[in-house]
Formats: structure tokens, sequence, C-alpha cells
């Protein structure tokens, strides 16, 4: 069994004391929408696959909770820094998942529950998928409608979960999903593996596209061109041996806290280098921080590298719709840095809401705790420069508002208390150790 590491619960809160900057060398924890794409793959493909460097979160260990579930078989071995794991799947090839016992629990992910659906809306038995709390207030109409236009049939309450699923004869369609989202993409992408005929996903704005790189890694043929990715029913994937590059949302916030602060230098070895996800060291670039990137390799399609990042002198910034799907998860990282010293005007980001948390009401609410200047609107948000004084704040249960508040508090002319800091165990449950490292003198 798969237990994620978790803080004790008798720490309810974390105090950072403020001051000085951050400097110093580190990893960061295996990309987490890469593990979960390759450990669903995986239970999909004939033969044994591994996958190295597995995100040592909580919302990975879901996904696999939910494969076991399934009839997979499943084995993990440790695989030394950063808390990532060997895991070893053995398919069950495509359609050949057996019925779970009972409901489901994708925990706090929405990628597991919505790529899950997908897949298990092309398996002829019936399932049900729910969440926690969290989870069970993110939007499912995004999924349910294209699948059900391939012949799914899935049931919500009001269009959230549990999502109870009829397994179906699928046939190919061409899907327009309203939202930008890669969950949305992958979900009918996988749906279009189990489903007769072709079906293509037309994006409205391009959004990460490791479905369509992790395809071919287990040898399915796809095409994408002009933003539609086509992929054909009826494919067997074939195991295969992978190594998950680190999780650059993670470093993100390293990133950020180095841009920020006066003096910090940072630099993050063997993250994930995806151009749909790098958009961020760009914005970084353009408010003022010194980036450089150096690319090591390609790995089953997805380059990777290290990262430095050094403070400069911070310039103001804008960012709109067409951008925010690029920089989905790191806008959190960017209004912390911001309020740290620039202006930051983000528009177009109403998906922002939709998240772990409403991210921006909760990084209002939070930032503005600690004396940012922050002002909040339907869909975005601005900031502007101010004196941080430090003060409590709470997570509201979402990982990256968690790590967004201790980069802020860095820069605090006095303490920060963040409660609910355990929810980093979703995607980064060593963040905490890792900050003190970076503030330990050189
Ligand atoms: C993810 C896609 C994004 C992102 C999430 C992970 C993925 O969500 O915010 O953390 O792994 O596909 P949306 O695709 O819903 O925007």
């Amino acid at each position: 069994m798969y237990i994620p590491r978790m803080r004790p619960a008798a720490t309810p809160a974390v105090t950072i004391s403020p001051g000085g900057p951050v400097h110093g060398r580190l990893r960061v924890p295996g990309d987490k929408s890469i593990s979960h794409r390759y450990a669903l793959l995986a239970a999909l493909a004939d033969g044994t696959s591994t996958i190295g460097n597995y995100a040592p979160g909580a919302d990975c260990a879901s996904t696999l909770q939910c494969l076991r579930a399934l009839g997979v078989d499943i084995r993990l071995a440790p695989s030394g820094a950063g808390g990532g794991a060997t895991v070893t799947i053995a398919g069950r090839g495509p359609g050949g998942l057996l019925p779970a016992a009972a409901a489901l629990d994708a925990g706090n992910s929405g990628t597991t529950m919505r790529l899950l659906a997908g897949i298990l809306a092309g398996h002829r038995f019936d399932s049900t998928i729910t969440g926690d709390a969290s989870l069970r207030r993110r939007p499912m109409r995004r999924i349910v409608e294209p699948l059900e236009r391939m012949g799914g049939q899935i049931g919500t309450d009001a269009g959230r979960p549990p999502l109870g699923i009829r397994g179906a004869a699928l046939r190919g369609a061409t899907c327009e999903p309203p939202v930008a989202s890669a969950q949305v993409k992958s979900a009918i992408l996988l749906a279009g593996l189990h489903a007769e005929g072709v079906t293509q996903v037309v994006e409205p704005v391009a959004t990460r596209d490791h479905t369509e790189r992790a395809l071919p890694a287990f040898g399915v043929e796809i095409s994408c061109a002009d933003g539609r990715v086509e992929i054909g029913g009826g494919q067997r994937p074939a195991a295969a041996a992978l190594r998950v590059p680190g999780d650059l949302s993670s470093a993100a916030f390293w990133a950020a806290a180095a841009a920020a602060i006066p003096g910090s230098a940072v630099e993050v070895a063997d993250v994930g280098l995806n151009p749909t996800r790098s958009a961020f060291l760009d914005l970084l670039r353009k408010m003022g921080a010194d980036v450089t990137v150096e690319q090591a390799g390609v790995a089953a399609g997805e380059p990777f590298g290290t990262v430095r990042v050094r403070h400069g002198a911070p310039r103001a910034l804008r960012i709109g719709a067409a951008e925010v799907p690029g920089v989905i998860d790191e806008l959190p990282a960017l209004a912390a840095a911001a309020c740290l010293g620039t202006t930051l005007e983000v528009t177009g980001a109403a998906e922002l809401r939709a998240k772990e948390s409403d991210r921006i009401a909760v990084l209002a609410g939070g930032l503005r705790a600690l004396g940012a200047d922050i002002e909040e609107r339907p869909d975005g948000f601005t900031v502007r420069p101010a004196t941080l004084t430090g003060g409590v704040v709470d997570a509201a249960g979402d990982h990256r508002m968690a790590m967004a508040f201790a980069v802020a508090a860095l820069g605090a002319g006095g303490p920060t208390t963040i409660t609910g800091h355990e929810a980093v165990a979703v995607s980064y449950p060593d963040f905490f150790e890792a900050l003190e490292s970076l503030r330990q003198p050189a």
C-alpha cells in the first residue's frame, strides 16, 4: 500500500520567520501531471511498465489507489532523493480494468477524477468516482458533455462529483471543449482510445500536452496539428520504461522566491521544461528576474534540465486570457513574488476559482492578511507593491496556496503563521524542509 508522506497531524501550523535571501541547489518532486498519465497508460498497456521518480504527493497516490481498486497490480520501491518512487505496473490492456468493489476515491485530485472518467466511460461496467470535499465542489460537466457525445453515460450531482459512470460502447467524435483544460482534452483522448473510430479534440487555447507526448511513449499513434489532436480507437498501448522529470510547478515557488527577494539565487536540477509548461519562466524574466535554462535532454518526448533564477530589479507585468492556460498553476507563485515588489495584473483567469480552492479569493484574502496590496476581480486580480507585515493566514486546504503564502512570508517584515500548511502533501510533501534548506548560510 502506498502511503503518501504527510506532516504529523499534531503540527497544526507552521511559522516562517522573515528575512534573508534564498539560495542553493535542489531537486523538486516528480511532475504530478506526467506521473498521473504514465500510471494510467501503464495500467492500460500490454505488459509491465516501470515509472521512475513517480511524484510522491497524495494526488498521484490517489491515482495508484484507484487503479489498484480496478484490479491493477502495482508495486513501489523508493528511488532516492526527493521522495519519488519507482512504480511497477502490470498493465491489463485497453478495456481490461476490472469493476471496483466500492466507490473510487480520487481524494483531492481533479486529474485523477477527470482522466479516469474518460477511461471508465469505455469499460463495460458501472463505476463511481468520488473525492474529498474540495474535489466534490469542482465542475464536471466539462468532461461529461464531450464523453456523452461519444456515447458515454455519466451521472453527476448537478454537475459536481460523485460521478456515476455506466460503461458503454463509445464512438469517436470531434469535441471542441469550451474551457481550455488539459484534463478535459486528456479525458476525451483516453476515451477515444476505447472508442470505435477517430476522436478529435480541438482546443480553444493550447494547454499542457503531456498526454500527447505520453501516448506515443506507450506506442499509441496520434496526430497533432493546428490546435487539433486526433486519436484512432482500438490501439493497444505497449508497456514502457519511463522516468518522470521534476515538477516545474513545484520549482516555480523557489523560482518566484529567488526572483523577488534581493540577494537570492536558486538552481533547480532535473526539472521538466515542456514548452506548454515553461511560460512561467518567460514571465518571471519579464518581471525582472535573471532566469537561465539549460536543457539536459529529452525523455519520452519531455525535455528536462536545470533552471537558475536570481533576483533582478522588479518590473510590472500584465497577464491576459491567452497566456493564462500556460501558467494556470504558477499564477499563485507569481502573485506572491509580485506582492513583494511590483505590479501584476491578471485577467481572463476565472478558471482559478474552480481549482482546489477558489484561488482568486483565497490568494487575495491571504496575501492581504500579510499586508499585501491586492485587488480581487471576477476573472483575476491586481497586485501592487507593498511592505508586507506577516501575520496569520490559512491555506484553505489548497497546496498551492500554502506554498504561495510561504513565499510571500519570506519577504515580510514579521513572522507569518500558515495554518492548513499540511496541504503541501498533495504535491510537495517536503516543501517546508526544502524551504529551510534554502535559508541556511552558504
Ligand atoms: C492538469 C491540468 C490543469 C492544472 C492541473 C493539472 C493536468 O488543470 O491546473 O493542476 O494534469 O492535466 P485544467 O486542465 O483543468 O486547467
